[in-house]
């Protein structure tokens, strides 16, 4: 029982009514009976109370659905809702009861608006019950109660009806998503309408059974994201999956259906797959330290991508929050959607068009606005013209075409009706193109008024503008002159900078360097000549304040492996550091180039490996408050004009807050450098930054992207088969990138494999810390023989294992046998146990 606490009236009224009127269900039951009704805050827990069922309001919405959902999360998450589109009002006077052996859900007039469909002749014979089992299946079975069902085994409770087969938007580990041969139905995903409505919204998950792969459609037709065929152990076109150490899929193609399922590895996590109301497909875990849900996998990975995610006639722009917004002229269609973030009614015109013109010719036709930088719709309607007069005319004759874009090599498209999946393209972008929209003339008619007054207003105007624009051009120069010119430091050690310096520095952001989860970064300079790296950061969750004190924190960490942060701007909502520029730029570009007259020795990349390290292990072990990186990968190596690596973007972490996961998830390649913490709710320490320098080295030693599929299609993961390699003592230098030609000193590629596989082993206290790794690379520490890490040797395919038993057996070398009597002979080594690297 719990503490006793006074009771106020009203509840101790509720208390009476509950238990009053509702005797049917025990509380705790996992079970509803066929006498049984289930109302009101009554709800099903199953056995081991993973799940709960009952009654549930979706965000501020006063409607009420039957739903499932966790039952040990403290967010609630609704993993699945029984009547997604007809909601009831009442809790207490609905139910939830099994009527002629199918579930119904009755409204507070007694009237069914939601039931399962069963019409087995067997279900009148024998009692039925609806159960919910511990993997949140809520399923309708013949028995009496749910003691006669063996609830460790679900998958073999034979079931007349389960909620897994009408996945809402969650697919669970246990649950599948399926092509039945029998009854030819597709089972779906569909995203919900919006947070607070679980109607099936606009996106869907489905199979696509003749490729044995997934697809995301738009309105059940328009398809915007393919899974790529399965290969029996990932889908084609999703490789980061190779790195799944947590999902484990399996395909099955029987007479009755064909369908993928999994499972998790380490049945301790909380993770789903949904369908999201953003259009993406998302994977997300309980992290129950911190309390929320980390998505770490969406795809596709850009907003963008998301076809038609901003409905018609609005916008999608990847570089402004929200994503969404409506092209000049139009206004959302409806803003409580828009306000949920629900962009899929999309917008409206503000005026409404003059077509067809009534009568008389003395209504003023529509015209068309320019809208540059586009990405153009699809599904354009070929018109042949001559001209773009006789483009525009096309349309303009049209009443229901609205817009048209005609192309300097003489082709005209049309579209009809509401425009779908536009895109507004940064400056820089060279695919954009300007589309002609249709708007009403009198969108147009402010600016052109009869004249006089018009004319002496502009007049004033300009001029006074002009004056403004003299006093911030003098207000800038006299601030520039004062910060730059004079070299005087703000901030510590910082410059402060206007967002206009850095706008002029930048030649208005046009030339980019690269781009990343924390935004793009483009070279600058600073007046006083010296040449500066930009980075415009994105989705900053911080204010103003504390953004300061972050970097100039990070301002006075300095050391000649991280990159040096010269200065800042913050102003608005605007967030941009500058960085001494590097004449190499990152690592990433020399390191997976292909042009061969370019290729870093192994002597630089061993030398670059050392380095990184330093730097790393000053920002763990030297700095006041350990400072963990959390994105090390060859991009966010810097390299100076001696190939001297200096760390880029330590600290932005921090900076970033909350912000950080979803950014990390949506760049490019970043899963590949996570280590399995991130995923499995623990907090996050150095050794995720170990675990991430140590995919990054085997990346040194194969030249290639551990992500990339090896060329002759076979799917070889690197550092699986490097670690298999060391162990068993194979052909070290068959290894290293064949750019370099056998071109190394073997002992250290050893050193640095080995290193590599100690550094991403699953347990935390067996990776090395940075400042082992400095040692041993400095060959100041001898380095055991690491074991295989388990995060490895999940997927590894039978085909890997031939083509590594068949390479490693015939080159096994007596040269590399006597190095391993050697080692383990060597007198500096101190070998503690098997568990530890050094
Ligand atoms: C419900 O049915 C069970 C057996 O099926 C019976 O034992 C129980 O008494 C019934 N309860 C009510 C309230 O009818
Ligand atoms: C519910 O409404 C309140 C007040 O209008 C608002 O602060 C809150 O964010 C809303 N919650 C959700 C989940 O929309
Ligand atoms: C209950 O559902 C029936 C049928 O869908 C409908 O006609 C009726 O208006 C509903 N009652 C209430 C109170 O919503
Ligand atoms: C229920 O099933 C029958 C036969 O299978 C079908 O004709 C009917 O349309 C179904 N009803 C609903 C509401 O799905
Ligand atoms: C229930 O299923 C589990 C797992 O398949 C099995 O080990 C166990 O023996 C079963 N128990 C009964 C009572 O059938
Ligand atoms: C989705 O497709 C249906 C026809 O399949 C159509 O009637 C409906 O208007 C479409 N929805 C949108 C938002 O375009
Ligand atoms: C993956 O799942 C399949 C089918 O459920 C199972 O046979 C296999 O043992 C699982 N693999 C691992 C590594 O758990
Ligand atoms: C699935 O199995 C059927 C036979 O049961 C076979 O004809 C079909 O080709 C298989 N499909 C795939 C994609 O393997
Ligand atoms: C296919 O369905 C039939 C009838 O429902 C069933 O007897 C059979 O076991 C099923 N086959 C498989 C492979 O599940
Ligand atoms: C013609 O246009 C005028 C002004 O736009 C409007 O008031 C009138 O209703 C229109 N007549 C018809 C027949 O559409
Ligand atoms: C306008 O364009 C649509 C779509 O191309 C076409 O179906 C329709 O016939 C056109 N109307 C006229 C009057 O040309
Ligand atoms: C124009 O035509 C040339 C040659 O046919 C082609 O390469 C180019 O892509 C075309 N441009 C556009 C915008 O379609």
């Amino acid at each position: 029982m719990k503490t006793k606490k006074s009771i106020s009236p009203p509840m101790l009224l509720l208390l009476f009514l509950y238990l009053s009127l509702k005797p049917h269900l025990s509380i705790g039951a996992d079970t509803i009976s066929a006498n049984q009704t289930l109302s009101g805050d009554e709800t099903l827990v199953s056995k081991d109370g993973n799940f709960e069922l009952g009654f549930f309001e979706p965000g501020n919405s006063s409607n009420l659905y039957i739903g499932i959902w966790y039952k040990k999360v403290s967010v609630q998450t609704v993993v699945w809702v029984a009547n997604r589109e007809i909601p009831v009002k009442d809790k207490y006077s609905s139910e939830l009861t099994i009527q002629d052996g199918n579930l119904v859900l009755l409204n507070e007039s007694k009237m069914p608006v939601w039931f399962t469909n069963v019409t087995s002749a067997s279900s009148r014979s024998s009692p039925v019950i609806a159960v919910l089992l511990d993997n949140g299946n809520f399923i309708l079975t013949q028995g009496s109660s749910s003691s006669s069902l063996n609830l460790s085994d679900p998958s073999s409770i034979p079931s007349l009806w389960e909620s897994f087969d009408n996945p809402t938007d969650t697919w669970l580990p246990g649950g599948k998503l399926s092509y039945n041969k029998i009854t030819r139905k597709l089972q779906i995903l569909t995203s919900w309408k919006n947070s607070e409505d679980p109607a099936p919204g606009l996106f869907s998950l489905e199979l696509d059974r003749s490729n044995n792969q997934y697809l995301i459609k738009w309105n059940r037709s328009q398809e915007y994201w393919t899974s790529g065929p399965w290969n029996g152990n990932i889908f084609s076109l999703v490789p980061e999956m190779r790195l799944n150490y947590i999902y484990n899929f399996t395909y099955i193609n029987n007479t009755n259906e064909t369908y993928f399922t999994y499972s998790l590895y380490n049945p301790s996590i909380i993770s789903r797959f949904i369908m999201d109301v953003s259009g993406q497909i998302k994977q997300l875990s309980w992290l129950d330290n911190t309390k929320e849900w980390n998505m770490f996998w969406a795809q596709p990975r850009q907003q963008c991508e998301v076809y038609a995610y901003c409905g018609a006639f609005g916008a999608c722009n990847e570089n402004s929050l929200p994503f969404c917004n409506c092209l000049d002229g139009f206004k959302p269609k409806s803003e409580e959607d828009w306000d949920l973030k629900d962009y899929s009614g999309g917008c409206e015109r503000k005026m409404e068009l003059q077509c067809p013109s009534n009568s008389s010719g003395k209504v003023k036709k529509d015209k068309f606005w320019e809208y540059p930088q586009m990405q153009l719709p699809k599904n354009p309607v070929s018109v042949t013209v001559d001209s773009a007069g006789e483009c525009e005319s096309t349309c303009l004759n049209n009443c229901s075409c609205s817009a048209y874009y005609f192309d300097s090599n003489g082709s005209c498209s049309n579209w009809n009706g509401g425009i779908l999946g536009l895109e507004q393209l940064s400056a820089n972008d060279g695919s954009g193109r300007t589309i002609n929209v249709r708007l009403a003339a009198s969108e147009f008619s402010s600016g052109k008024n009869t004249t006089g007054i018009v004319i002496g207003a502009v007049v004033g105007s300009v001029v006074l503008v002009l004056v403004l624009l003299c006093l911030v051009l003098f207000v800038i120069w006299r601030r520039r002159s004062k910060m730059v010119g004079s070299g005087k430091a703000v901030e510590g050690s910082l410059l402060a900078f206007s967002y206009r310096d850095l706008q002029n520095a930048t030649k208005n952001f046009s030339e980019k360097l690269g781009g990343g989860g924390f935004g793009s970064v483009f070279k600058g300079t600073l007046p006083d000549s010296t040449v500066v790296a930009v980075k415009k950061l994105e989705s900053i969750g911080q204010g103003e304040k504390q953004f300061r004190t972050e970097v100039s924190t990070i301002g006075t960490i300095q050391h000649v492996n991280l990159a040096r942060l010269r200065g800042f701007c913050s102003e608005g909502d605007k967030r941009l550091l500058v960085y001494e520029y590097l004449e190499n730029r990152s690592l990433d570009s020399h390191l997976f180039r292909d042009n061969e007259s370019m290729v870093l020795d192994f002597k630089t990349r061993y030398q670059i490996a050392l380095g990184t390290a330093r730097g790393l292990a000053y920002l763990h072990e030297k700095c006041r408050e350990v400072i963990i990186h959390c994105d090390i990968k060859p991009g966010n190596i810097l390299l100076d004009a001696e190939f001297c690596p200096k760390v880029a973007d330590f600290g932005l972490a921090k900076l970033m807050g909350r912000d950080f996961s979803r950014v990390l998830t949506t760049m490019r390649g970043t899963r590949g450098y996570l280590a399995p913490e991130w995923i499995s709710g623990v907090a996050i320490t150095a050794k995720a930054d170990v675990y991430s320098y140590g995919m990054m080295l085997f990346e040194f030693i194969s030249g290639t992207r551990n992500s990339e599929n090896s060329l002759d299609g076979v799917v070889k993961f690197f550092p699986t088969w490097a670690a298999r390699v060391i162990i068993e003592e194979g052909d070290i230098l068959s290894l290293l990138d064949p750019k370099l030609d056998r071109v190394a000193d073997a002992e250290e590629v050893s050193r640095l494999c080995k290193v590599a596989c100690w550094c991403v082993q699953d347990e935390e206290n067996h990776r090395p810390s940075m400042g082992q790794v400095v040692q041993i690379l400095e060959g100041l520490l001898e380095v055991n023989l690491p074991p295989i890490p388990r995060s490895l040797q999940v997927f590894v395919d039978s085909q890997e294992h031939i083509v590594f038993f068949t390479e490693s057996s015939s080159n096994q070398s007596s040269e590399t046998q006597s190095k391993t009597s050697s080692t383990s002979a060597n007198s500096k080594s101190t070998i503690s146990s098997k568990d530890s690297p050094v």
